[in-house]
């Protein structure tokens, strides 16, 4: 480890701030693990000669957030021009060489297929104070990253596909990310391997739409659920999951394989947006209410014990008080566990921007609360379920809060949800899988006492 002063004189120092989804978390920790390889020093902000902001522009409110971090930024800096400032992600891809104002200290765009490279330009621009670069282009196929070795825990997140080519009428992601592009398979295992005999046990595997995996022209015609029996056989594997799937995509195969693929947890985010069939028409969806209930139905044939949690907009253009309560109404019907929900926001470029008949923010606001009100009803009744019940979970880590005398460690179980798990030990137990009885329901998560042997 550098001390602070070796960090200054060499001036390897990084800081990365990351806003956004998984795939971004994800982005985050390869740029972070390859900085590492090449000599720098992970700092807080203060002592950061690079920083970091890898960006999210899906809604609006992500977006003023990054607009505040960069001040936040120049404020802690004092607008160092010395101090290499990083924009990466969705907002660096929309927003291009805006980003580069005379004061900026702004001098590296990093668009999605541009991230591969991202390590080399920061090391150039350290040492060309003068320059800036950009790397937005998107590439016509899937950009391979160079292996890192870096420890990441015992979930190894391994990016199988990158961009979109649904264009959702909402949806910033295939302008920002660019159309689909499905990574090799070979790749995909390799890197799945390396996590594996790394300390890994659990895979999940990313991208914005990963069962339209090699649905495009870019990869070798592997399919979704071959690609999941394939992962699911590598030694060392003990759970599997995937995020995020789109509805229409789903077919019976990837369905089945919550049937017969023992390491695949009975848990799936579908994202369903809306449960009315005028509004999901008009979202660009391909799917009806109709639809989306028996694909919840077909997926607890194959896995009875399957969970199931979602994405909702409120308030998109033209979502009548109707419309809104068909969604409550399907939300009651899959018991979704959780759902992210939001209130639409006009992206620039979208289909959903031009609509005319835009709701009103208060009446989007009142539908929200509406919907969370319906959801923490929901969580609060299927966590209570479980209490008494005895399962498996993967700890990850400590908990964030410790009991005086013993030590907690917090886990999921194969449903994805939070697990709190007291020890009396002192020990790592990081990666191990624990038996575990359910004792307590919390608002999102569950508390549980020992239940047999770690292994
Ligand atoms: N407004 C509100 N929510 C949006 N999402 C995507 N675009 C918008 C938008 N313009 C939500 C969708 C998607 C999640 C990642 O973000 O629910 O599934
Ligand atoms: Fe956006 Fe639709 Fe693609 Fe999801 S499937 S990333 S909502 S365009």
């Amino acid at each position: 480890m550098l001390a602070v002063a070796d960090v200054a004189m060499n001036g390897k120092s990084f800081h990365i701030i990351t806003f956004g989804c998984q795939m971004n978390a994800n982005d985050s920790w390869w740029l972070a693990s390859s900085l590492a390889e090449r000599g720098f020093t992970r700092t807080g902000l203060e002592d950061a000669r690079v920083v970091v902001l890898n960006t999210c522009s899906v809604r609006e409110k992500p977006e003023r957030k990054v607009a505040a971090a960069l001040a936040e930024v120049r404020r802690v800096t004092g607008g160092d021009p010395g101090v290499l400032v990083v924009v990466a992600g969705c907002v660096a891809q929309q927003m291009g060489e805006k980003l580069f104002s005379p004061e900026s200290q702004v001098r590296l765009l990093v668009g999605s297929d541009g991230l591969a490279r991202a390590p080399e330009a920061i090391e150039r621009l350290l040492a060309e104070p003068q320059e800036r670069c950009c790397l937005l282009d998107f590439s016509v196929g899937y950009e391979e990253r160079k292996a890192v070795r870096a420890a990441a825990g015992p979930v190894a997140q391994v990016n199988i596909i990158q961009g979109c080519d649904n264009f959702c009428a909402y949806c910033i992601v295939p302008f920002t990310r660019g159309r689909q592009k499905s990574r090799r398979a070979e790749d995909i295992l390799e890197e799945c391997r390396a996590r594996l005999d790394g300390g890994a046990r659990e895979i999940l595997l990313l991208g914005q739409n990963v069962n339209a995996y090699n649905r495009d022209r870019q990869g070798d015609g592997t399919s979704f659920a071959s690609l999941l029996e394939r992962v699911a056989t590598l030694p060392g594997l003990v759970r599997l999951r995937y995020v995020t799937a789109h509805p229409r995509d789903m077919r019976p195969e990837d369905v089945a394989a919550f049937g017969n693929v023992p390491a695949l947890c009975p848990r799936l985010h579908l994202p369903l947006q809306s449960g009315s069939d005028n509004v999901l028409k008009r979202m660009g969806r391909k799917y009806d209410s109709r639809t989306f209930l028996d694909l919840a139905r077909r997926l607890r044939e194959a896995r009875p014990d399957m969970a199931l949690s979602t994405d909702i907009i409120a308030g998109f253009p033209g979502e009548s008080e109707k419309d809104f309560e068909d969604t409550l109404a399907i939300m009651e019907t899959c018991e979704f566990v959780s759902s992210f929900s939001f209130c639409y926001s006009d992206r620039p470029g979208t289909r959903a921007a031009l609509m005319p008949d835009k709701t009103a923010p208060t009446v989007s606001l009142e539908r929200l609360s509406r919907l969370q009100a319906l959801q923490d009803a929901l969580t609060r009744r299927l966590l209570a379920d479980r209490v008494g019940r005895k399962t498996d979970i993967l700890i990850e880590g400590r908990s964030r809060r410790q009991p005086p005398g013993k030590t907690s460690w917090r886990g999921r179980d194969p449903y994805g949800v939070v697990v709190n798990l007291v020890l009396e030990g002192q020990g790592d137990y990081t990666g191990k899988m624990a038996p575990v009885l359910i004792t307590r329901a919390k608002r999102h998560s569950l508390a549980a006492e020992p239940a047999g042997d770690m292994w």
